[in-house]
């Protein structure tokens, strides 16, 4: 096929291609990225580029085109791209399970590679029933979780997202019915704690497992609460035999200002689940890490086996450069970096509390929200951002950013303003 003019493009995509959570045929018209480099989306109308407040989902944390990454995916091409995993293995996965079981908190010995978010969230909570089962429980198979979370849009993710006005509001009835705490409050409160610890005690004889996401709840409403219920929901596990799981997807690698979100409270959850920053944003791929007490629940059972493996399980090239990224980010003092970008945000997101129209300013780590007492006008917030020369994706009544680490503080300056002439305007 010859090179398509932006238009031809355009009209294509429009006609053939889904975009998530998107119509077909296509209604909104996305902009065009021919490349993108450092923090910054070149645009194929030549109209210049865009600076990422995104991070691609908040994966990409040290931007685009990185020479490191470029080198370990070239290098590892060099060998082999990819080999199926059943019967045979490799050093990238190899080396990946290892430094993921180094870094993530201590007890998590396992690792299974999954190729996206929602498949590692799949395979946490067939980890956690079937090790019940194994365990001659095969009652506890419900999940507990609070309401305003997200944790994909595969099925068994979607029956523990926030139930109520979310994405997947249209499958209620069809979707597994899991037990639901009202939303994490900001700061810690005794009667909140309590309200977990007596659903916990109530359908202990029903729960396979707890599943939330830790001190951020990322697209169910991009909301903070205090590290201390982890806490609680840890005692509460394991007072009444119910298995704990953290979402770290979102927030691992750094985001909210520790390396993961479980050490503000210093908890080790049963089973943890990782992706989107894993790869530094260049290839899908997840994992679920869990501790020998689960594994070992499982081999003990009638089928001793895990049973699950994506045809592209422990891909080489994404575990390559997972391990590159992992290094990159070990390799430099990221914390400084997470403060710095941190500082920026609360100083210029500051002037949007004064806007008309918005109800809260928060910030944590390299984390900027700006909630809005309305519904964001999608079209008019993300031209705003885009007339500041910064992509933005809001949503619902959301203006964020989530920038990759390596954005300067001018940039951050930047973004910042976005962020607030999206708010002004959305
Ligand atoms: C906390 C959390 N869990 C799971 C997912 C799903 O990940 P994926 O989109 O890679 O399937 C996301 C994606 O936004 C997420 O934020």
């Amino acid at each position: 096929m010859p090179d398509l003019s932006v238009e031809e493009l355009l009209d294509l995509d429009r006609r053939h291609v889904w975009h998530p959570y998107g119509p077909m045929p296509g209604r909104q018209e996305p902009l065009v990225v021919e490349s993108a480099s450092d923090v910054r989306l070149l645009l194929a109308d030549g109209s210049g580029e865009l600076v990422d407040g995104m991070s691609s989902w908040w994966s990409a944390i040290h931007g685009y085109n990185h020479p490191v990454l470029n080198d370990a995916v070239r290098d590892q091409l060099g060998r082999m791209s990819h080999v199926m995993f059943g019967g045979l293995t490799h050093e990238p996965a190899v080396r990946l399970a290892k430094r993921l079981v180094d870094i993530s908190p201590e007890g998590l010995e396992h690792v299974f590679l999954a190729d996206s978010g929602s498949v590692s969230v799949e395979v946490a909570v067939k980890m956690c029933l079937q090790h019940w089962r194994s365990l001659g429980r095969p009652g506890k198979q419900r999940l507990l979780t609070w309401r305003g979370g997200y944790h994909g849009d595969t099925w068994q993710p979607m029956s523990v997202c926030d139930p109520e006005g979310g994405m997947h509001e249209l499958w209620q009835g069809v979707l597994q019915r899991q037990v639901f705490a009202d939303p994490p409050p900001v700061a810690y409160e005794e009667s909140y704690a309590d309200q977990l610890r007596e659903l916990i005690e109530r359908h202990a004889d029903e729960l396979a497992a707890v599943i939330v996401e830790p001190v951020v709840q990322g697209a169910g409403g991009m909301r903070f609460h205090s590290p201390a219920y982890l806490r609680v929901l840890r005692e509460a596990c394991d007072a009444h035999d119910v298995l704990l799981v953290f979402d770290e997807i979102a927030t691992g690698f750094g985001r909210t200002g520790t390396l993961f979100a479980a050490e503000h409270a210093g908890v080790t959850p049963d089973v943890m689940c990782v992706g989107k920053a894993l790869t530094g944003g260049y290839m899908t791929m997840a994992a679920t890490l869990c501790t020998s007490r689960v594994a070992d629940g499982i081999s003990r059972g009638e089928v001793p086996v895990l049973a699950h493996g994506p045809t592209f399980m422990g891909n080489p090239l994404a575990a390559a450069v997972a391990c590159a990224s992992i290094d990159l980010l070990l390799g430099q003092d990221w914390q400084t970096e997470v403060k710095r970008i941190e500082a920026g945000l609360r100083e210029g997101l500051a002037p949007a509390a004064e806007l008309p129209g918005v109800r809260d300013v928060r910030v944590l780590g390299a984390i900027g929200v700006v909630q809005l007492n309305h519904e964001v006008d999608m079209k008019a917030a993300t031209a705003a951002a885009v007339r500041e020369g910064v992509w933005l994706r809001p949503f619902r009544d959301l203006v964020y950013t989530m920038p990759p680490y390596v954005t300067s503080d001018a940039d951050v300056a930047r973004i910042a303003r976005a962020v607030c002439a999206a708010a002004r305007e959305g």
